[in-house]
C-alpha cells in the first residue's frame, strides 16, 4: 500500500458494472478487455519523472507530432498478476522486468524509470483494479507497462518529453486452445532484427517487423513464425514474441544463446533455472536449422517448445519452411515440456514452494 501511494488516484471512472466484469471473466481471451484504471508519469529533462498518478483508463491526448507516432521511440514490458487460492494477488519477478525495461530504455535513448517506481506502478494498478484479477484456472491479469516519446517534434533525436504508462488486461491463454502444440513456419526471407539492431530490447519496432512474416505464416496454416539470424540465415533465434527451446532424447535441453539479437525472456530464464534445479544438462548455444531438422527426423530431438509471459510454455508440434515440413516426435506435448509447464504454473499460482522467491505479493 505504501508503494502504491506513489501513484495517487486522481480520477475515478464510472466503473464497469459487476455484471460487465463477470461477462469479461466468463470468456477470457488475450488482450481485448481492459481494467478501469491506468497509471501514468511524465518525464522532462528539467523535472525528471513527475506527475505520478493513477487515473481512469481511456484515450490519450497526444500531439499528432508526438515522436512515438513517427519514429517509434517506444518500449514495453509484459508481466502477469496471479490470484492465489487465498485471494491474494502476486506477480512474477517484477525486478527482472524492471531491469529489462531499463535496458530497453538505454537502447532507445530513453530515460530509465527507477525500479521501485516500476514495481510501485504494478502495486497501484492491481490495488485499485483488484476485482479484475481473474480466479478462473489458467487466467491472470496481464500487466503492460510501456514508455512513449510524447514530445511534438519531427527532428530525429531522442525526445525531451516522455510518458510512462501501465495498463492491464484480464487474460486467458495466449493461444486459444491452451496447452496444445502449435505449428511453426520458419521465415527464410525475412529477419526480425540484425546484428547491432534492437533485438535485445523490447520495443514495438521488433514486433512490427514480425507482423508480415507472421501474417504469411498464418495464411499458410501455421500459428507462429520462427526467425533465423540475419547474419548467416542458418540458426534459430526466436519466434514473433516468444523464445524457443529444444529437448534432446537424452534429456539435454537447449535454447539459442543470447547474442544481442534475441530478447532475454523472463520465462526463458526461469525455465533454465528450473532445469538446473532438476539436475538436467542445459545449454545456451547456437542451434542450426539444418542440424535440428536432421535431429528431429532421426528422433535425437524429442520435444520443442516456445515460451513467454503471454504464451507461458507452449509445445511446438510441427516445424516447416521452404522445402521442409517435420513433425516433432508424435506431434504431441512432450514429458519435459509438460513437467516444466506444471512446475512453473504451480509456482506462479502458489500451488507449490517458490524456492527462488520469484513471487512478489502486490
Ligand atoms: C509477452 O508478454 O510474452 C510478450 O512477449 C508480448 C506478446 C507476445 C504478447
Amino acid at each position: 500500500a505504501e508503494l502504491a501511494a506513489r501513484f495517487p488516484l486522481t480520477s475515478n471512472p464510472a466503473p464497469a458494472s459487476d455484471a460487465d466484469v463477470d461477462t469479461v471473466m466468463g470468456s477470457l481471451s488475450f488482450g481485448v478487455a481492459f481494467t478501469d484504471h491506468m497509471v501514468r508519469a511524465r518525464w522532462t529533462p528539467a523535472r525528471g519523472w513527475h506527475e505520478h498518478r493513477t487515473e481512469s483508463f481511456g484515450p490519450l491526448t497526444l500531439s499528432p507530432a508526438a515522436a512515438v507516432l513517427h519514429y517509434g521511440q517506444e518500449i514495453f514490458e509484459g508481466l502477469k498478476a496471479y490470484r492465489h487460492a487465498d485471494g491474494s494477488v502476486w506477480t512474477f519477478r517484477p525486478g527482472f522486468n524492471a531491469a529489462r525495461f531499463n535496458a530497453s530504455a538505454r537502447r532507445l535513448a530513453m530515460p530509465e524509470l527507477p525500479e521501485e517506481d516500476f514495481v510501485a506502478s504494478l502495486a497501484a494498478l492491481t490495488a485499485v483494479d483488484a476485482r479484475w484479477v481473474p480466479s478462473v484456472p489458467g487466467s491472470s491479469l496481464y500487466l503492460r507497462p510501456f514508455m512513449i516519446a510524447t514530445e511534438p517534434f519531427l527532428g530525429v533525436r531522442s525526445a525531451h518529453e516522455l510518458e510512462y504508462l501501465l495498463i492491464a488486461s484480464p487474460v486467458g491463454p495466449y493461444f486459444t486452445h491452451g496447452f496444445q502444440p502449435v505449428s511453426i513456419w520458419v521465415a527464410q526471407d525475412y529477419h526480425r532484427v540484425g546484428p547491432g539492431g534492437m533485438g535485445a530490447a523490447k520495443t514495438g519496432g521488433n514486433y512490427a517487423a514480425s507482423l508480415l512474416p507472421q501474417q504469411e505464416a498464418y495464411d499458410k496454416g501455421f500459428e507462429q513464425v520462427c526467425f533465423l539470424d540475419a547474419a548467416t540465415g542458418t540458426h534459430l533465434e526466436e519466434l514473433g514474441g516468444m523464445n524457443v527451446f529444444v529437448v534432446d532424447a537424452d534429456g539435454t535441453v537447449r535454447t539459442p544463446a543470447l547474442t544481442g539479437t534475441i530478447l532475454e525472456g523472463g520465462t526463458r530464464a526461469a525455465i533454465l533455472q528450473l532445469l538446473r534445479d532438476a539436475g538436467r544438462t542445459v545449454r545456451e548455444e547456437t542451434i542450426e536449422l539444418a542440424t535440428l531438422l536432421e535431429e528431429i527426423r532421426s528422433g535425437e530431438v524429442a520435444e520443442t517448445f516456445a515460451c513467454g509471459t503471454a504464451a507461458v510454455i507452449t509445445p511446438i508440434g510441427r516445424l516447416a519452411g521452404e522445402g521442409f515440413d517435420v513433425t516433432v516426435a508424435d506431434g504431441r506435448p512432450g514429458a519435459v515440456t509438460t513437467e516444466l509447464y506444471t512446475t512453473l504454473t504451480d509456482i506462479q499460482y502458489g500451488r507449490r514452494e517458490d524456492p527462488h522467491s520469484w513471487m512478489y505479493r502486490l
